[in-house]
């Protein structure tokens, strides 16, 4: 067993966790935070991102491929940490969850968690993205159900709604 210590959604905590445990079972094992979810596996689909900085900048990535010890010290945004912590209407869910919503981009959900964090980080670079930079920004994403149009169109209306707001 490692210490390490993480901050999460703004809160820090130190676990005493196996240096090579998977981060995604350690934010769904050890901190309970089961929005994080698991598709393949092995880096292909995207169902486990989450928004991590290593103090080189936020950068998304597969929380299934990241060992313990590599996240230690790190700052890590959650689909549970999106709405409170950044969104700027009065919501329970962030403006991204919302036009997810309203759009139908979410159908059975397993793909969703890791395509609004994926939407979150395209849209802090590119605040108003084209289709092809949507496609890009998500490319990493897999999504068994939607077809993926359903998911573009969510991603047009959070970038609209998020221009008139500070954070997506
Ligand atoms: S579960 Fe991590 S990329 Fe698929
Ligand atoms: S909504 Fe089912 S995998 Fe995307």
């Amino acid at each position: 067993m490692t210490q390490i210590t993480l901050t999460i959604n703004g809160a820090t905590q130190t676990l005493s966790v196996p240096p090579m445990k998977r981060l995604l079972d350690v934010l769904r094992e050890d901190l309970a935070l089961t929005g994080t979810k698991e598709g393949c596996g092995e880096g292909e689909c995207g169902a486990c991102a989450v928004l991590l900085d290593n103090g080189n900048g936020v950068e998304l990535v597969n929380s299934c491929l990241i060992p313990a010890l590599q996240a230690n010290n790190t700052t890590i945004t959650t689909i549970e940490g999106l709405a409170p912590a950044l969104s700027s209407i009065p919501s329970p869910l962030s403006p991204i969850q919302q036009c997810f919503l309203e759009k139908g981009g979410a159908q059975c959900g397993i793909c969703t968690p890791g395509m609004i964090l994926a939407t979150h980080h395209l849209l802090s670079k590119h605040p108003n993205p084209t289709l092809d930079e949507i496609k890009e920004g998500l490319a990493g994403n897999l999504c068994r159900c939607t077809g993926y149009m359903r998911i573009f169109e969510s991603v047009q209306q959070a970038a609209q709604l998020t221009q008139h707001t500070t954070n997506p």
